[in-house]
Formats: structure tokens, C-alpha cells, sequence
């Protein structure tokens, strides 16, 4: 499997993403293999995933640092590990211009909304409060505005009655854990 695509992930917590991106990676057929763990916080529990596989994590605060430096120390990881394409899954910090510049075209994000609807923060309150009848989740190329660029994948749910942001949350995030590896699996297929 020498010639599957490097991947970085990049997370801030749970993890439950780049968990489903590994587990797609068990499949003889993913053309992928995420070779390093990025986290700006120190504890984020889906460390955990990657070092029970034995893939290398890097994980540290980007408290008292510059957005840019905070991010070339990122960039830096990436490039020893000669990682070839970034998947972003719940990386809660801003990207800088430039680190965004440097992966053009190669780093999707997934963002718990069908966008261009929902960008940023409690996407699921936001969609029952509008009374939308159906939600779900979009895989994006990242640029350098929040939740934009080239929409590569989506999938819906419906919205119920009685939903609070919770149940509408984990009935996107089964979603979210089909999608991500399919999509990650695309892009890389186009490099
Ligand atoms: C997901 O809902 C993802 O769409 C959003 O942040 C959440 C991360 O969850 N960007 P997890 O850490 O992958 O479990």
C-alpha cells in the first residue's frame, strides 16, 4: 500500500471524524493512509484513536502564539511527515492566509450544515430555529473564508418534530461519518 496518499487530520476534540476516517482506511481499497494527527489542544480526547494505530499525533497549545506562527509550526509537521492532503475534522481554530495557501486544492473540511447555509457556530440550533425542514452536513475544499470554498460532497437529514440540537446533531453526525471518508477518498483520487 506504498502508493496511498498521505493525509494529515487536523482535530480540537472528540475525534469521531478522523475516527470514521480510519476506519474507512481498514478497506484494501482506500486510497488513503492518515500518516500524522495534528491537535491545538493538548488533550483532545481523539488523540487516543490515532496512537492506539500507532500513527504519529502532534498536539500542542497554540496559546501565547501568533495565528501564522501557531500555523507554520503546523505546516512544518505536515511537510516532515510528507503529508500530501489535510482533511480538517472539528479543527476549531481559524486558519491563517497562508497556511491555507500552502494546501490550495488539497484540505476539505466537514461542516455539521448543507452550506452555504449555517457557516460557523451552532449550525443545528440555527436550522430547527428557522424551522428548516431538512439539515445535514457538507465536505468542502477549505479556503481562506470560514466554511466556504468548493462544496465537494453534502448529505441531508430531515429535520422532526421534538428535535432538540442534540438528536438533530447525532442523527448529522451518522451522516457525517459515512460522508467524510468518501469524500476525503474523491479528492485524493484527483491529486
Ligand atoms: C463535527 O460535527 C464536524 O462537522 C464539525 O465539528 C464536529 C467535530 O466532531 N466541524 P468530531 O470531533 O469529529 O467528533
Amino acid at each position: 500500500m506504498a502508493d496511498r496518499t498521505r493525509v494529515g487530520v487536523l482535530i480540537s476534540g472528540r475525534g469521531s471524524n478522523l475516527k470514521a476516517l480510519l476506519d474507512a482506511q481498514a478497506s484494501a481499497d482506500c486510497p488513503y493512509e492518515i500518516a500524522l494527527v495534528v491537535s491545538n489542544v493538548e488533550d483532545a480526547p481523539g488523540l487516543d484513536f490515532a496512537r492506539a494505530l500507532g500513527i504519529a499525533t502532534f498536539a500542542k497549545a497554540h496559546k501565547g502564539m501568533k495565528r501564522a506562527e501557531f500555523d507554520a509550526l503546523v505546516d512544518a509537521e505536515l511537510r516532515a511527515h510528507n503529508i500530501e492532503a489535510v482533511a480538517l475534522a472539528g479543527y476549531m481554530r481559524l486558519l491563517s492566509p497562508g497556511f491555507v495557501e500552502g494546501w490550495a486544492g488539497r484540505m476539505i473540511n466537514i461542516h455539521p450544515s448543507l452550506l452555504p447555509l449555517y457557516k460557523g457556530l451552532d449550525t443545528h440550533q440555527r436550522a430547527i430555529e428557522a424551522g428548516d425542514a431538512k439539515h445535514g452536513c457538507s465536505v468542502h475544499l477549505v479556503t481562506a473564508e470560514l466554511d466556504d470554498g468548493p462544496i465537494i460532497a453534502q448529505a441531508e437529514v430531515p429535520i422532526l418534530p421534538g428535535d432538540t440540537p442534540d438528536t438533530l446533531a447525532a442523527r448529522v453526525l451518522v451522516e457525517e461519518h459515512r460522508l467524510y471518508p468518501l469524500a476525503l477518498a474523491e479528492l485524493v483520487r484527483t491529486l
